[in-house]
């Protein structure tokens, strides 16, 4: 048995330092929590894709974690896609690395093995798809028996692998090829990602959608009017893995301050960042 604590959306800087306090927040609670692992599921700077001050900054901040920590990239770390205002490109990427170690990692535990994805180089182009499906490759080749757990930024899917348009929700099915092996294996027992700040968990096949909440700041109902069934609360998550499941739970952060962002938005984020 071994428990890693999920952290997402932290966005942190001291440029616009609004969420920093609640990042400090997070990792009292986390290093209460004591977990063999910290994964930080992206979107740790409040705009990293165009600033190195705010990857060195988010960086520092994930030190004070005590455990070990992975991270995978989000949208304000590294761009998305072809997004017009800010794609993911190999600039973005290699900044990202430079603070904040690979974007594409697979880390071994007795009997399980834990993968993580760089969701918004889905649908970038320029080799950057290509680097995430031989990371898959490469993962289930040398999978044996053990069991998988996969962490990413943006849900993979919101309930089907081939499902309509999901606009902001998740990965676009378009672009979803490089994943569709991992997703459709038997192995899979979590799939665990952040970016929409709001906490679920559904079942898919025998996996479990972890929809991780935000730790830095809430998205009230003008930004996003309809929820999807997720709890707009800031928290982390705790993965308790046994030998074939995991057991997971929403936990809140006490001293958190419950920060809506729909009033100020365009003061964090001006409306060509997105
Ligand atoms: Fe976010
Ligand atoms: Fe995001």
């Amino acid at each position: 048995m071994f428990s890693v604590v999920q952290v997402s959306d932290s966005h942190v800087s001291l440029r616009l330092p609004r969420f920093n306090a609640n990042w400090e927040a997070a990792v009292a609670a986390v290093n209460r929590l004591s977990p063999d692992l910290v994964v930080h599921t992206g979107d740790a700077t409040l705009d990293g894709a165009d600033s190195e001050e705010d990857c060195a900054f988010a960086a520092r901040s994930l030190a004070a974690l005590s455990a070990p920590v992975r991270i995978v990239p989000g949208n304000h770390d590294v761009g998305d896609g072809r997004s017009r205002s800010q794609p993911a490109t190999r600039d973005r990427l290699a900044r990202f690395e430079r603070h904040f170690g690979p974007a594409l990692w697979t880390e071994d535990r007795p009997g399980w093995r834990l993968i993580g994805l760089n969701s918004q180089a889905l649908g970038a182009g320029d080799g950057l798809d290509h680097a995430v499906a031989e990371a898959i490759a490469e993962a289930l080749r040398s999978l044996g028996d053990r069991r998988m757990a996969v962490f990413l930024h943006k849900p993979a899917l919101i309930t089907a692998l081939e499902e309509g348009e999901v606009g902001y929700w998740a990965v676009p099915p378009e672009a979803r090829g490089p994943l569709a092996a991992l997703l459709t294996h038997p192995a899979l027992r979590l799939l665990a990602s952040g970016h929409l700040h709001v906490a679920r968990l559904s079942a898919f096949g025998p996996a479990t959608l972890a929809w991780c909440p935000a730790t830095g700041f809430l998205v009230g109902e003008k930004l996003l009017p309809d929820a999807q069934g997720g709890m707009r609360q800031l928290g982390l998550m705790r993965h308790v893995f046994r030998e074939d499941r995991v057991e997971t739970e929403i936990l809140a952060i006490p001293e958190a301050e419950p920060i809506e962002i729909d009033s100020f938005v365009d003061e964090i984020y001006p409306p060509e960042k997105g």
